[in-house]
C-alpha cells in the first residue's frame, strides 16, 4: 500500500499549474452561494425539494472541458458532494443525487468522458467531509444511525469516485470542521467523529496511484497528503483569515475564487480583472504552488459568459508565455516590489507586473546568467550588471499589457 502519490503522478501534478475549480450545485438554483441552507438555516425538508428544479438543459461537458483548455487549464476539480450533501453524481449509495433530479443525467460521467476525448485535461473531485443533510451525519440521534454509518457512506463514496471514472487528477477534501463544541442552535456543525484519513488516503493511493490527495482545512497537512492548500490566500500572505501563517514542505496549491463566491450568486460582479488573474497565477508558480480558479456554473448548467471570458484572456496570454508557468518550479530569483520569478532548471523567467520605467532591476541573479530575451517571441533585450545589481531594458512597445516575461539564461 503506498502512503503517497507516485512521484510521476506528482511532477504532472506540478507541472499543470493551473486548474478550474467548479462549484456546481442545488444551491446553484438559489444563486445566494453554496452555503445558503446553513447561512439562510433552510431546513433539510426544505431544501430537498430543490432536486426536483435541478435540469441543467444546457450543460455542454465538452464545452466546459474546451474552455478550461482554452484558459491553459489542465485539470478541473468538480464538486461531487458539497456540505449541502446532494451528490452531483450517480452514487449507489443515496437517493439524493443528480440522477434523481429532472435532469437525470450523471454530469461527472459526461465531463469525464469528455476529458478522456479532449486528452488535455484531467478530473478531479471536490468531496465534502460534513453533510448538512445525511441522517448518520447531522440527525444521528433522531435516526439511530452511527458515525460509522457516516463513515461508510463517505469512504464508500471515495471509493465510487476513485473506480468509475477512469484515471483522476486529484481527491480535494474540504470541510473538517466536525468536532467543534456542539451548539444545538448550529446543527450544521453537529459533532461527528474522526474520518479515519489514514484508511481513506490509503483506499486513494491504492486505487489512484497517481492522484493527489488534498484536504484544504489542514494547515499542517497528514500524513497521506500530499499538497498543502491555500485559500482565498498566496502561501504566507494569510490574509484571507482561512489559513495560518505556516507553509509545510509539501508542494502548495492555491485555491480562489473569480469573484467574492464559490457557487453562483447571481449578484455578485465584483470580479477580478483578466490581469490581476494572471498576476494572481504567477505569484502562486513563483512560490511554487498550483493556482486552481474557481468558476460557478449556473443552474441552467451554464458558466457564466464574463467568468468564461476571463478564462479566456488568461488562457491568450498563457498561449504566449506559458513556458514561464507550465513545468516550472518556484523561482530562484528573488522577488521585488514589480517583480517575481520561476525557473526550468537554469532558466530564469521574470515577470514584470508593472513598470514605471523601462528598465527592470534585479538582484540575486546567478553569476551563469548571460542572456536576456522576451520569452514571447525571442527579441533579445539589453541587460547589465553592476555592483551584484541586474538591469534588463524593456522597451515600451515590447510590454504585455498583463505580464512581460524575460528569460534569462
Ligand atoms: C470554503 C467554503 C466552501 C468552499 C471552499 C473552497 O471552505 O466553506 O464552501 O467549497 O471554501 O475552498
Amino acid at each position: 500500500m503506498s502512503k503517497s502519490v507516485s512521484p510521476q503522478g506528482l511532477a504532472w501534478f506540478l507541472d499543470a499549474r493551473f486548474g478550474m475549480f467548479i462549484h456546481w450545485g442545488l444551491y446553484s438554483i438559489l444563486g445566494r452561494g453554496e452555503w445558503v441552507m446553513h447561512l439562510e438555516r433552510i431546513p433539510p425538508e426544505d431544501y430537498r425539494p430543490l432536486m426536483q428544479q435541478f435540469n441543467p438543459v444546457h450543460f455542454d461537458a465538452e464545452a466546459w472541458v474546451r474552455l478550461a483548455a482554452d484558459a491553459g487549464q489542465k485539470y478541473m476539480v468538480i464538486t461531487s458532494r458539497h456540505h449541502d450533501g446532494f451528490s452531483m453524481y450517480d452514487t449507489a449509495l443515496s437517493e439524493y443525487k443528480v440522477t434523481n433530479s429532472p435532469f437525470g443525467r450523471d454530469p461527472i460521467d459526461e465531463l469525464a468522458n469528455a476529458c478522456a476525448r479532449h486528452g488535455g485535461v484531467k478530473l478531479g473531485f471536490y468531496i465534502s467531509l460534513l453533510d448538512w443533510q445525511h441522517p448518520a451525519y447531522r440527525f444521528r440521534a433522531e435516526s439511530g444511525l452511527a458515525w460509522s454509518d457516516y463513515l461508510e457512506f463517505l469512504h464508500g463514496q471515495v471509493r465510487e469516485l476513485c473506480t468509475r471514472y477512469g484515471e483522476i487528477a486529484c481527491t480535494w477534501f474540504d470541510g473538517d470542521w466536525p468536532r467543534q463544541p456542539f451548539d444545538a442552535s448550529n446543527a450544521y456543525f453537529a459533532p461527528g467523529g474522526p474520518f479515519e484519513y489514514e484508511k481513506l488516503y490509503d483506499m486513494i493511493h491504492t486505487l489512484q496511484p497517481d492522484a493527489v490527495v488534498i484536504n484544504n482545512r489542514h494547515a499542517d497537512p497528514l500524513s497521506g497528503e500530499d499538497l498543502q492548500g491555500f485559500e482565498l490566500d498566496l502561501p504566507g500572505e494569510n490574509t484571507s483569515g482561512f489559513n495560518t501563517g505556516s507553509i509545510s514542505a509539501l508542494p502548495l496549491e492555491v485555491c480562489m475564487t473569480i469573484n467574492d463566491s464559490w457557487g453562483y450568486r447571481h449578484d455578485d460582479r465584483n470580479y477580478k480583472s483578466s490581469r490581476y488573474l494572471v498576476h494572481l497565477l504567477v505569484r502562486s508558480a513563483s512560490v511554487g504552488a498550483n493556482f486552481l480558479l474557481n468558476v460557478g456554473p449556473t443552474a441552467d448548467g451554464e458558466i457564466p459568459a464574463v467568468q468564461a471570458c476571463r478564462l479566456r484572456n488568461v488562457g491568450m496570454w498563457l498561449k504566449l508565455n506559458g513556458g514561464a508557468v507550465y513545468g516550472t518550479r518556484a523561482g530562484a530569483i528573488p522577488p521585488t516590489a514589480s517583480t517575481v520569478s520561476t525557473r526550468r532548471e537554469d532558466v530564469h523567467y521574470v515577470h514584470t507586473l508593472a513598470h514605471t520605467s523601462d528598465c527592470v532591476e534585479l538582484i540575486g541573479v546567478p553569476q551563469t546568467v548571460q542572456q536576456a530575451c522576451l520569452l514571447r517571441d525571442g527579441t533579445p533585450l539589453a541587460l547589465e550588471r553592476h555592483n551584484g545589481a541586474f538591469r534588463v531594458t524593456i522597451p515600451e512597445e515590447a510590454r504585455d499589457p498583463f505580464d512581460t516575461v524575460i528569460e534569462l539564461r
